[in-house]
């Protein structure tokens, strides 16, 4: 034999011999993507640094489920830009505020589309935190009450449930929420309602453009005292763990990029499903280099979008849905 003796690009020579070995693959099945309803807006209104994403009127809500289910994508993940915000973030657990009543309109135009809501007070407290405001005992600095919010995200979650949402993700990262939203969805009728946490969900500077479209940044401060560290992946492991002992159904890892590494010791760890979220800033880095002419948008996003399931995820929440599903030619 001569050298060399083994030759890994023989199953590299042509397209079909790359795809049969090939070991990842995408299916716009695999994705969920997300929609930004307005109490307000009559007509949908574009947001600068998240480019292709609308804030959208609920009225627009059918016609939306319609045309991406026809890409195949199986699922959606709902945000609401309530009327009115107060402290305590009331008009979360509004029956009639925008995303109950999209899931509704959804639900009632495509009953297959799967609809996720994201249950989380930051788009409805006039502060911008995740939670209910306390004055810390010692210091009497600000803080999110952790046992306080676990009320309001029950009530919320069942007003989701309710309306017809197949899967309640709480994003708020308080401990104990997910035993709570089980409890409460259960009380409720609602025990074949499913639960995907944001169990491991790190204080990002990725998050940018989504608070731009959702308007949610904090008025003050920031969320290092709720979302996790950075540095940190054994604590990532904690909370995968304590989410899946208090009853959820599937875990998320979010951002996805910055964290792959994580997102493989989760998948590792646990055989729930796996679901990772390719974030705003991810999306918003994409397209502003696209634009600059320095990278290929479609090819860059299919390999992005590639790396994320390979490094384990099984469900991709992605603003890149549309696009990615169009070029899989679904
Ligand atoms: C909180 C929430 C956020 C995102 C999803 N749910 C923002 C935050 O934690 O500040 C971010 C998603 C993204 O950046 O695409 N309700």
């Amino acid at each position: 034999m001569g050298f060399p003796d083994i030759r890994p690009r023989r199953l590299r020579v042509s397209p079909a011999m790359r795809k049969l070995v090939r070991e990842t693959s995408l299916s716009p099945s695999d994705f969920i993507y997300p929609l930004f309803f307005s109490a307000t807006l009559s007509e949908p209104n574009p947001i600068a640094s998240l480019p292709g994403v609308l804030q959208l009127p609920v009225k627009m809500a059918a016609a939306q489920a319609r045309e991406i289910a026809q890409r195949g994508i199986g699922s959606v993940i709902l945000f609401g830009l309530p009327k009115t915000k107060d402290p305590n973030g009331d008009s979360a657990i509004d029956p009639d505020g925008p995303v109950p009543r999209a899931v509704a309109e959804i639900k009632s135009a495509v009953p297959d589309l799967l609809v996720v809501t994201d249950v989380c007070v930051d788009e409805y407290t006039d502060h911008g935190h995740c939670g209910v405001l306390r004055e810390r005992k010692n210091t009497g600095e600000l803080e999110v009450d952790n046992d306080a919010t676990l009320d309001v995200l029950a009530k919320m979650a069942q007003v989701h449930a309710r309306a017809g949402a197949d899967i309640i993700a709480p994003s708020d990262m308080m401990d104990g929420r997910v035993a709570r939203i089980r409890q409460a969805l259960d009380q409720d009728g609602f025990e074949s309602t499913a639960i995907m946490s944001y169990a491991v969900k790190y204080a990002s500077a990725f998050y940018g453009p989504f608070r731009d479209v959702a308007d949610c940044a904090p008025k003050f401060g920031d969320r290092a005292g709720y979302q996790m560290d950075p540095g940190n992946a054994r604590e990532a492991l904690r909370e995968a763990s304590l989410d899946e002992m208090e009853g959820a159904d599937i875990l998320m890892v979010k951002p996805a990029l910055p964290y792959l590494d994580v997102l493989r010791e989760v998948r590792r760890a646990s055989n729930l499903p796996i679901a990772a979220y390719n974030v705003s800033g991810e999306y918003a880095m994409l397209h502003a280099a696209a634009a600059a002419k320095m990278i290929d948008l479609d090819r860059a996003m299919m390999e992005v979008l590639t790396s994320i399931r390979r490094a384990g995820a099984d469900i991709i929440l992605t603003y890149h849905a549309l696009r990615a599903a169009e070029l899989l030619g679904a």
